[in-house]
């Protein structure tokens, strides 16, 4: 083959429809999950005012420090002082690295405060960072993301989860994953436990690595998961985060607990999990791969009850979720897991002549109109090529129909995988096929209204 001319950008790639086939598994099991729950789905705009990211994550997070798409919209114009004010403010526009601040944007722009509160939404679709691409780190990915805004009970966490491990159970990788949890208190309890952190790494500092060097003056927080051998040899003395937690936070995390192991929920504890983005407080978690015991994390989530205010709204607080989609499918495809084949073509239609295809064309567009689905009627080609066509399409049932058919109004019915073959009057065509793959297998939104849907 030829060198394409393009490729994809550095850290993308094309879904391709093998791969479809298991986003639309992971899409259709949450779908069902989060609407038995009681959430509803919003889809807030793939791109933001930079400011809802900033604010909302925090500036000086990695995602929004290195890793934010930023949008130019237009082009400047010539004279920026002149330019009209959309196109200044175009220039301020980020692609979402996540979900919640552009949520809870949403919540706050359209007074979801007024709804009847806790307010369950959910989001499915793609995620942008400029972050270094390896393996299972992409520049463009997808979540699945659920959020539950307006109230505050350890019992809304428990349940969030709890729907997320029946998520995870559903796709069948729930027993390769580890739950990690942490409590990481309230604002005021950070900013006590960084400063003493900060004192325990005076005179240290030389020790560390660059990145964490620089991490300690802005976020000391952070070098609790780093992942340089250096700091975590050091951090083994520091003073360590739990001891700094109020009664409230420890009532808060124990009743979590308790709670969890009531739905029978496992979990393990993890007092160095603090996740990397600025607006959590209270409970974190995430799930890891319980093989290699890597930070290699499908999904995080915790409790964000500074976020609304953060960006502009009344204190309201919130918890939730996001799941790494590309991480998830790299899972199932270990574990063997196989995603439904919605694209599986049911019926290939050969024809010969003239005539045979005239008579093709309504014949697959009925089956088609039926659920059936079907391919056919292409061609000039040989019946003999027709079939191996049907044979590479992987095509259950082949209805032929040749001039001799034509002739006698029949029609031929091929059983492609038991590779017997009988004749029948051509009206009987549809009701056999009909029969032979069940009215329950038909492809019809109509029936069943969550096929095909995005
Ligand atoms: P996060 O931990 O940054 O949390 O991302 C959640 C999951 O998305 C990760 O565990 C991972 O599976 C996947 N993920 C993240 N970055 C990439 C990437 N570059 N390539 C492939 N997969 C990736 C959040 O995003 C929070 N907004 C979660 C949350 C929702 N907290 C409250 N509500």
């Amino acid at each position: 083959m030829p060198e394409p001319l393009f490729r994809t950008p550095k850290g993308t790639h094309d879904v391709l429809p093998e791969d479809h086939q298991y986003h639309t598994y992971i899409k259709k099991v949450v779908r069902h999950r989060c609407r038995q729950a009681g959430y509803t789905r919003i889809d807030p705009p793939m791109f933001e005012h930079k400011g809802v990211f900033e604010r909302g994550i925090g500036e000086h997070t990695d995602i929004v420090e290195k890793e934010l798409f930023t949008v130019t919209g237009k082009r400047p114009s010539a004279n920026s002082e002149q330019a009209p004010s959309e196109d200044r403010e175009a220039r301020e526009y980020a692609l979402r690295p996540e979900f919640p601040a552009g949520i809870c944007r949403a919540y706050i722009e359209h007074g979801m405060q007024q709804l009847p509160q806790p307010v369950e939404l959910y989001s499915i679709g793609q995620c942008f960072r400029y972050d270094r691409p390896q393996k299972g780190r992409y520049r463009q990915f997808h979540q699945f993301d659920l959020e539950v805004i307006g109230l505050r009970d350890p019992s809304l966490d428990a349940q969030l989860i709890h729907v997320l491990t029946k998520i995870l159970s559903d796709l069948r990788i729930l027993d390769r994953l580890t739950l990690q949890m942490n409590n990481i208190g309230t604002a005021e309890n950070r900013k006590a436990y960084m400063e003493a952190l900060k004192d325990f790494f005076i005179g240290k500092e030389r020790q560390l690595p660059e990145d964490d060097q620089r991490r300690l003056k802005i976020n000391p927080l952070r070098l609790l998961d780093s992942k340089e051998e250096d700091t975590r040899i050091l951090i083994k003395n520091a003073p360590k985060l739990e001891q700094f937690l109020d009664d409230e936070s420890k009532t808060y995390h124990e009743t979590l607990l308790e709670y969890l192991q009531e739905l029978g929920v496992t979990s393990v504890p993890n007092p160095s999990l603090v996740r990397g983005l600025d607006y959590y407080c209270q409970t974190v978690f995430e799930f890891w791969d319980s093989s290699t015991g890597a930070q290699n994390a499908v999904g995080g989530g915790g409790r964000y009850d500074g976020l609304i205010e953060l960006l502009g709204g009344k204190p309201t607080p919130g918890v939730g979720f996001a799941g790494g989609m590309e991480r998830m499918i790299w899972h199932m495809k270990e574990a063997g897991v196989q995603a439904p084949n919605k694209d599986q073509v049911d019926v290939f239609v050969a024809q010969l002549g003239p005539e045979a295809k005239k008579q093709c064309l309504p014949l697959v567009s009925q089956l088609r109109d039926l659920g059936v689905h079907t391919l056919g009627a292409l061609g000039e080609a040989s019946l003999k090529s027709q079939m191996r066509l049907a044979d590479k399409f992987e095509s259950r049932y082949t209805l032929l129909l040749g001039k001799m058919e034509v002739k006698e109004n029949t029609i031929i019915l091929r059983d492609m995988k038991a590779g017997k073959q009988k004749q029948m009057a051509f009206k009987d065509a549809v009701p056999e096929v009909i029969k032979l793959l069940g009215k329950e297998n038909l492809d019809t939104y109509v029936l069943r209204d969550h096929v095909g849907e995005e």
